[in-house]
């Protein structure tokens, strides 16, 4: 396996930029220009990544140089996890090796399980996982960040063991206990497996996998800022991953795959679209699994996974809802489409999961088992040329003022 950093010989990597300064500026000149604020960060560049690149007006995705739309068609999850963390596509040898890694590590220590068990059951999936991922950093305290082989062996167990606390959450909170994995699943099956009981049908499990790569990775989004900010102070990876889950657990981010369901249950029949729709522009409100930051267009990923969805329907039976949000699709297109929102990645993909018979409110940690491949290999990135990120602000507030007595005030 490819196990080293390897920045520090990638002719990206800068010194200069590692020192924090644009290179040619002198120390004297940091902080001299007045200070622009962009709200949300737009357009401002925070760091130079080789993972992923996005088009946002041609609607193209590509992680490491390979367009995400033949890596869900050609590849498994775990080759693409490791092609985002590692940098290049593995051997049949490296392959064979990761996933077998992955499989001896699915397991998680019964205390863990234990903890598990005293959450409410009524609280949500994605807080138990932020939980029961950063309580992984009581487990695998060590921390040797300049260390291939704690990276590895950080990389493996992350993703090895956040689909199973997903699995475990899911029977505990229904009372039951969790079940072991099957040695002889491959990563989404098992997943599926662990989730229901029962092996799924193969067809489920690839477009499951599928999805999974769908949601690998996507640059600068705000839970890999998120994870990036966080490995920055050089914590532990499972602190990095938990605040990065708490990230995404939000519905301007992962969390609209949610919302995207019930907001078509709400609108409830096709007739119903255009006045719904018109009620909601004129109101403000925002169209959930629609717009972007990065696209100008329809989401690539949403192109697949309507795609996805469709293959689904065509073997399952279909899913009336699918026909409404195609309806809500067209109706956007000529309201929003001029401003540029399109369907996003979480428009189809509640539709995919619905039939794969997945609960609502697992769409987003579903999400985050996916993203730990993209949170781990901006993780590796940013330890290569680490600088602590500390940006500055532009204060609002008062003048210096004298202090007041609690009489006088
Ligand atoms: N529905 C209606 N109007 C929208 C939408 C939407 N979904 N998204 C953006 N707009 C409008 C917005 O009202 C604003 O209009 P105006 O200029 O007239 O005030 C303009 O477009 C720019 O919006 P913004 O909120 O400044 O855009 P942003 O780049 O800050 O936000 C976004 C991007 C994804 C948070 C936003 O499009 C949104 O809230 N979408 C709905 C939630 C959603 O689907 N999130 C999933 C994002 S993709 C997966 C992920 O990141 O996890």
């Amino acid at each position: 396996m490819r196990y080293g950093t390897g920045m520090a010989a990638s002719p990206r990597f800068n010194p200069l930029l590692r020192a924090g300064k644009p290179q040619g500026m002198a120390s004297s000149a940091v902080g001299t220009a007045a200070p622009v604020f962009r709200p949300g960060l737009e357009g401002v560049p925070a760091t130079q990544s080789a993972i992923c690149d996005i088009d946002g007006l041609q609607g193209k995705l590509t992680y490491r140089g390979y367009e995400v739309g033949s890596l869900a068609t050609n590849s498994s999850f775990l080759e693409t996890a490791y092609l985002l963390i590692w940098g290049e596509l593995p051997t049949a040898a490296e392959l064979q090796a990761f996933e077998s890694e992955v499989q001896m590590h699915r397991r998680v220590s019964f205390r863990i399980r234990d903890m598990m068990k005293s959450f409410p059951s009524g609280g949500h999936p994605m807080d138990a996982l932020q939980a029961s991922a950063a309580s992984l950093g009581l487990f695998y305290s060590r921390r040797a960040l300049d260390s291939p082989d704690y990276i590895a062996a950080a990389v493996v167990r992350l993703i090895a063991k956040i689909p199973t606390m997903v699995a475990a959450f899911q029977l505990i909170r229904k009372g039951q206990d969790p079940i072991q994995p099957r040695d002889d699943l491959a990563y989404a099956a098992n997943f599926l497996y662990m989730l229901t009981e029962r092996e799924p049908d193969p067809l489920a499990a690839r477009i499951f996998d599928a999805c999974l790569i769908l949601h690998a990775e996507h640059s600068l989004n705000a839970s890999t800022f998120s994870a990036r900010v966080t490995a920055s102070t050089l914590t532990d990876p499972y602190a990095v991953v938990a605040s990065a889950v708490g990230t995404l657990a939000g519905p301007l981010h992962g969390g609209a795959n949610e919302d995207v369901l019930e907001m078509l249950e709400q609108i409830g029949t096709e007739d119903q679209v255009e006045p719904w729709l018109d009620r909601a522009i004129a109101q403000k409100q925002k169209i959930m699994g629609f717009g972007h930051r990065e696209y100008k267009v329809k989401d690539p990923r949403a192109v697949i996974l309507q795609k996805l969805a469709e293959e689904l329907f065509d073997q399952f039976g279909h899913d009336p809802l699918y026909d409404l949000a195609r309806k809500l699709e067209s109706v956007a297109a000529e309201r929003l489409g001029p401003k540029g929102i399109y369907p996003n990645v979480d428009f189809y993909s509640g539709l995919v999961y619905r039939k794969l018979g997945i609960p609502e409110d697992l769409f987003t940690p579903l999400f985050a088992i996916a993203r730990t491949a993209g949170w781990l290999a901006h993780w590796k990135e940013q330890l290569g040329a680490n600088r602590i990120y500390r940006p500055t602000q532009i204060y609002t507030g008062h003048a210096e003022r004298q202090w007041v007595p609690q009489g006088a005030r």
